[in-house]
């Protein structure tokens, strides 16, 4: 009888098989969209209405296409548990998307759930949402020039991390890699032009475009020479700073678990899951200073 009840709340969950999909509860809505410097992208759907029959394989693309940049999770309003957090919502119809953006970190301790959300009103197709999604990521890199950049490169208390670009404007996979590491380390971009490249060269080797190049607190440079991709850079990036975000950090591993389902009830919340951690690391810091 459970598993029969499990099996069907499944299939009618759109997205439990989709990977850059969460699918929320009242449990977990909170930590997935509010405890994040992330935009998310909030799908409230019923699973018997045709229009989110059609729009389900649109949102699973534009998921897949942007879930390197924003959020992307859905609440099945057809649970009875689902309810309420539609109505606080005040969904009408259905499917309704909703952009969740946080308010702009700036150092300070600023209040919980100062988020700003807006419905998405464009066309139900998976580019143009992509494309409004990729408009709403918040930005932290610094746009820099011939100038500036030498201020930039030099040694400080923070490890910087500077991408030489050909193009004029900043990718929103670079916008998110500075929200995964906000705090840690500061970003900018700097567009390389033929008039101001000899210029640039004085302060950072400008071997090929696009390049990341981090310049640690003692003013070394470390090249990042892998593949173009938020995990791997953040990897890379984690040499040096700390992540507060995204796949390579605690929280990436807490959302990972949320969707495989594995770690369900394991922990109620986000800050469950960062105490068990630390108290792992102390017991793991114990078990070493015993050796
Ligand atoms: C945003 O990032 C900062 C720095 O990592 C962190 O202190 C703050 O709690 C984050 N905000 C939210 C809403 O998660």
């Amino acid at each position: 009888m459970l598993v029969l009840f499990f099996l069907v709340s499944l299939a009618h969950a759109f997205y439990a098989n989709s990977k850059h999909i969460y699918e929320l509860t009242p449990k977990s809505f909170d930590d997935v969209v509010y405890k994040t410097n992330h935009t998310s992208v909030v799908e409230f759907y019923a699973p018997w209405c045709g229009y989110c029959q059609q729009f389900r394989s649109h949102y699973i693309k534009a998921a897949k296409a942007s879930s390197d940049v924003a959020q992307y999770a859905a609440v099945n309003c057809d649970l009875p548990e689902n309810k309420k957090l539609c109505n606080e919502y005040r969904i009408e119809g259905f499917p309704t998307v909703l952009v969740f953006r946080p308010p702009k970190w700036t150092g300070k301790v600023t209040k919980e759930n100062g988020h700003s959300s807006e419905i998405y009103r464009g066309e139900r197709v998976a580019s143009k949402l992509t494309e409004f999604v990729k408009g709403r990521v918040k930005n932290y890199v610094k746009r820099l020039n011939a100038r500036n950049v030498a201020g930039f490169v030099a040694p400080k208390d923070k490890p910087r991390v500077l991408l030489l670009t050909s193009k004029t404007s900043i990718s929103p996979m670079f916008k998110a890699l500075a929200i995964d590491f906000l705090g840690s380390m500061e970003f900018g971009y700097l567009t390389v032009t033929d008039e101001i490249r000899s210029e640039v060269e004085k302060y950072v080797d400008v071997k090929e475009l696009p390049q990341i190049v981090v310049i640690d607190r003692d003013g070394s440079f470390h090249r990042y020479e892998g593949p173009t991709e938020r995990t791997a850079i953040a990897e890379f990036l984690g040499n040096y700073g700390e992540a507060e975000d995204g796949e390579t950090s605690p929280r990436g591993a807490f959302l990972k678990g949320l969707k495989k389902g594995l770690k369900k009830g394991l922990y109620k919340s986000f800050r469950d899951f960062k105490k068990s951690r630390s108290a792992k690391s102390k017991s793991a810091k114990n078990a070493k200073d015993e050796l």
